[in-house]
């Protein structure tokens, strides 16, 4: 089985470098497209052969499809790709651009939607992903896969999920660089050196993700976060500054109005 990456930009590239550094390789060749010098650089670095045109590169029916442009790009590769597709299926990672129109452009059935996000970049993503029907299940494990080679993976049930995915995971990584900030001015006002401040915030989140990781369910996280949390000490004291501001109304309705935006860019 082979890979054609049309876009070899940020996640294009960063999803063929986690696959070729995979130990047991999930395809035996990795081939792209992309119009840029700098591209063209960046695959050779990495053994990718790469095509400056989609007319010049080979599709058959072993040939997995991933299509990393740009939203704005993808209807005219579409149709670069209409009728190329036969026995084989197509990989999307471009935001809020539906099945539908990529099954409208490709004239193809067999199209699967992948929201990614930039932890991906260094292995540490978390995927959502949908398939349209015709998708068959072993094209579904190759997907699965291939994600999981730089990250996690969930498959949802339903193609309007993807927009959920999208202001969860998607956007997510901003929220929590945004809350990183905040703990780091916290400190630093109280007289922590800025440097001091970064590492022991970052830490603290990537320490706390992995404990946070060992829960199975939403009550064993709410049981990590009360064992932290002693009557009468200093987190219950912070924590009640944070109900009082309403931080989980708030946070809920961030993630609610990335998702009603993710709609908006979708329709
Ligand atoms: N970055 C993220 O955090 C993220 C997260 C989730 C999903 N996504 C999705 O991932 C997709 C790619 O994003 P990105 O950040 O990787 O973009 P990017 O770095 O701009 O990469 C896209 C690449 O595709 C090239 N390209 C444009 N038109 C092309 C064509 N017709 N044929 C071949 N190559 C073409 C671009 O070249 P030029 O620059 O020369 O046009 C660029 O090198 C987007 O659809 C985005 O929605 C991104």
């Amino acid at each position: 089985m082979k890979l054609l990456v049309i876009g070899f930009g940020n996640m294009g590239s960063a999803m063929a470098k986690a696959l070729l550094q995979k130990e047991d390789p999930l395809f035996e060749e990795i081939t792209a497209v992309d119009h840029s010098e700098q591209k063209a650089a960046l695959a050779q670095e990495l053994g990718v052969t790469i095509f400056k045109s989609l007319k010049s590169a080979f599709i058959d029916k072993d040939t997995v499809v991933l299509l990393a442009v740009k939203p704005q790009d993808i209807q005219s590769v579409a149709e670069e790709l209409k009728d190329r597709l036969d026995g084989t299926f197509l990989v999307s990672i471009a935001a809020g651009v539906s099945i539908e129109s990529l099954q409208k452009g490709t004239n193809h059935p067999a199209i699967v939607r992948v929201m990614p996000n930039t932890p991906a970049l260094i292995g540490s993503g978390a995927s959502g992903w949908f398939a349209a029907n015709d998708v068959t299940n072993d094209q579904k494990a190759i997907v699965q896969a291939m994600l999981e080679s730089f990250g996690i993976a969930v498959e949802v049930s339903k193609e309007d999920h993807i927009d959920v995915v999208t202001a969860l995971s998607g956007s997510g990584p901003a929220y929590m660089f945004y809350f990183i900030e905040a703990m780091i001015e916290g400190a630093t006002e109280l007289g922590l050196s800025p440097e001091e401040a970064q590492r022991l915030a970052i830490q603290t989140m990537v320490g706390g993700g992995q404990l946070a990781q060992t829960a199975l369910d939403l009550e064993e996280l709410k049981t990590l976060r009360k064992r932290v949390t002693s009557k009468g000490g200093t987190t219950e004291r912070a924590l009640e500054i944070l109900e009082k501001g309403e931080f989980k109304t708030l946070t809920k309705k961030a993630v609610k109005a990335a998702y009603e935006r993710a709609l908006e860019l979708g329709s």
